[in-house]
């Protein structure tokens, strides 16, 4: 049965996807999978770029027949001959004899090699295109970007950049189709750079020369031949291809990577690493006999220092650290500083060996403090170490180092250094059936602006964050400096479990997505789908992309400072003779001797701590 998914009204994804591989090209795990992404333009002549692997060319097959709808296929557009992408190709002749091929003089040559056929192609150069009628392709070549024969193509009727192997990630779609469908940056990115580091992070050159072809371009959509199509923020997968092939790190902290027989090299190494944590310094850590080379060499393109420890083994590097280092340095990293820790019981030869080994890569700084170890570690060479640490200090700004507290540092925390943070006040509306309700929110942020996504923070135990867990969308109505006490106590102080919050209102207001908002002392309202929710023990975040916003007034968005110093009634001398106290928060006055240590302000719901007597 077919399963194509839609891209636009003229493109239509006819891929596949592969769970069941081990290894991509024979070399690289895929844990996760991987796609194979084939797409299909209907217009007044039919264009398919690209095919898939034969693990999955039966699906493939399927989806062409299903997208065409009984049209002819007119061109088959090859952009890349590796066979992941151009082994559905003999069938696909069979099936479709009349397609015509379109091709670089490169893969023509290649359809030779692999097939033995002798095609009579459509033979494209740089800058070629192709009218199929309300569509006009361009041909860009990209050689290197993975193979000398690719090429790219660019449609600049719907501003689609078709991207070979260029953008591409490894892992199977699971359903979605676009990067903002998923969570990209936290559970994609990691394998969206090891896919780069590996497949074409040799060729940065090559792939800088396609950046500098498509900045010229006005690219509304990026279309690879693995992974998940772009739509959105395409700045942010642009700006790291652009750090990738200019080999700068993206991340200021020290990867260390240590080859240990008996776990006394793998010490040293440990040590360096808390040290350099000692120093507010980011690391990470791989037992390279463990991690997969792939891993290894995307973190080597994640961070700013380089740290390698072997044991030294047959007279040379321990094999995994040397199958490591021929990697890495075949896949010309630069632009990075090293250090080496060496172990030997009767020669230690091996950090000369691994020097020898990276020296040949371009702008690496090698730092002189190599640390050697007999056998282990002994108190006396943790100066060697400390050393080490301290050179690699010197790289990193103050502004550079991780915000910690110090170990056994006295650390001090006022809360009260949480009020100078600025707050604004919202009420935040949700629905569920028929029910509408809404509560007070102080913390909402707009996050990023292409899309556009807001974040907000909700208390868990509010109503208003159950409906919005079960519907996903939400409104947010940013108050005004107007906005009277009676606004805050109406959404802020009750429950909308015992309470309709909406029944004094005069009004209904209500956005596309059928939930109300506060029409009053409100200067805009944002609807929000919900893409995201994380969990912070008390509260939740909601991130949602706004769909729809509207605009009420020009009047001053409300602070939480403006609200304490206007609006917030103030405290009340206590009567005569009676003690009190207050709630920080909303003004609330308890009245007794002693405030209960579970006390729960009835109005705003903060316990006894935000209290202070009056
Ligand atoms: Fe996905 Fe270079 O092939």
């Amino acid at each position: 049965m077919q399963c194509v998914k839609k891209i636009t009204s003229d493109l239509v994804w006819v891929g596949a996807n592969d769970r069941r591989l081990a290894m991509f090209e024979g070399v690289y795990s895929v844990p996760n999978g991987v796609s194979y992404n084939s797409y299909l333009l209907t217009d007044e002549k039919t264009v398919l770029f690209d095919t898939v692997d034969k693990a999955v060319q039966g699906r493939f097959l399927e989806n062409v027949a299903e997208a065409l709808k009984g049209q002819p296929l007119d061109y088959l557009v090859i952009q890349h001959m590796e066979p992941d992408h151009s082994a559905g190709l003999t069938e696909l002749l069979l099936r479709y004899p009349g397609v015509k091929i379109v091709c670089t003089a490169r893969t023509q040559a290649m359809i030779k090699q692999f097939f033995d056929l002798d095609i009579d192609a459509l033979v494209v150069n740089e800058g070629d295109t192709l009218n199929t009628g309300k569509h006009t392709l361009h041909f860009m070549t990209a050689p290197m970007v993975h193979w000398p024969e690719v090429m790219v193509t660019y449609d600049s009727t719907d501003k689609i950049l078709f991207s070979a192997d260029a953008f591409g990630s490894f892992g199977a779609l699971n359903g979605a189709m676009f990067a903002d469908e998923v969570n990209f940056d936290k559970d994609y990115m990691d394998e969206t750079r090891r896919y780069y580091a590996n497949i074409v992070g040799k060729y940065g050159t090559q792939v800088q020369s396609l950046l500098d072809k498509a900045s010229a371009l006005t690219i509304n959509m990026i279309c690879p031949l693995h992974g998940f199509v772009w739509r959105n923020n395409l700045p942010s997968i642009l700006t790291k291809y652009s750090l990738w092939s200019r080999y700068q790190p993206e991340e200021h902290g020290v990867m260390i990577a240590y080859a240990s027989v008996y776990g006394n090299t793998e010490n040293a190494a440990e040590i360096l690493s808390s040290r350099l944590r000692e120093k507010r310094i980011k690391t990470v850590m791989y037992d390279v006999s463990v991690t997969p080379a792939s891993e290894i060499i995307a973190a080597a393109f994640r961070w700013s220092h380089l740290v390698f420890a072997s044991t030294t083994y047959n007279a040379g590097i321990f094999v995994s650290m040397e199958a490591l280092l021929s990697d890495l340095a075949a896949h010309n990293i630069q632009n990075r500083t090293v250090a080496f820790i060496e172990n030997g019981s009767w020669a230690a030869t091996s950090g000369g060996l691994m020097r020898k080994k990276l020296e040949q890569c371009k702008n690496l700084r090698i730092l002189n403090q190599t640390v050697s170890i007999t056998s282990s570690l002994k108190s006396s060479q943790l100066a060697k170490i400390d050393a080490m640490a301290a050179a690699i200090k010197t790289d990193f700004p103050d502004m550079m180092l991780m915000m910690q507290t110090m170990p056994g540092a006295a650390a001090s925390v006022d809360p009260l250094a949480m009020f100078k943070l600025s707050y604004g006040l919202f009420v935040l509306t949700a629905k569920e059936g028929t029910k509408d309700n809404g509560c007070i929110v102080n913390v909402a942020v707009q996050i990023t602006e292409s899309p556009l996504r807001i974040s907000v923070a909700v208390n868990k135990a509010n109503l208003t964050y159950e409906m919005i867990r079960k519907s996903g969308d939400l409104n947010l109505s940013i108050l005004t400096e107007s906005t009277p006490f009676r606004l805050i106590e109406q959404f802020g102080f009750h429950s909308g479990r015992d309470t309709d919050k909406f029944a004094e209102c005069g009004y209904d207001c209500r956005t596309i997505n059928g939930l109300r908002y506060v029409p009053e002392h409100t200067n805009s309202v944002i609807s929000g789908k919900v893409i995201d929710v994380y969990d912070y023990g008390t509260h939740s975040v909601f991130t949602a992309d706004a769909v729809e916003t509207v605009m009420l007034s020009s009047e001053p968005s409300l602070t939480y400072q403006f609200y304490l110093d206007h609006i917030k009634p103030k405290p009340q001398p206590a009567k005569e003779g009676k003690k009190g106290f207050v709630c920080k928060i909303c003004g609330y006055v308890y009245e007794g001797e002693t405030l209960p240590a579970d006390f729960i302000c009835p109005w705003c719901k903060h316990g006894a701590k935000d209290f202070e007597p009056r």
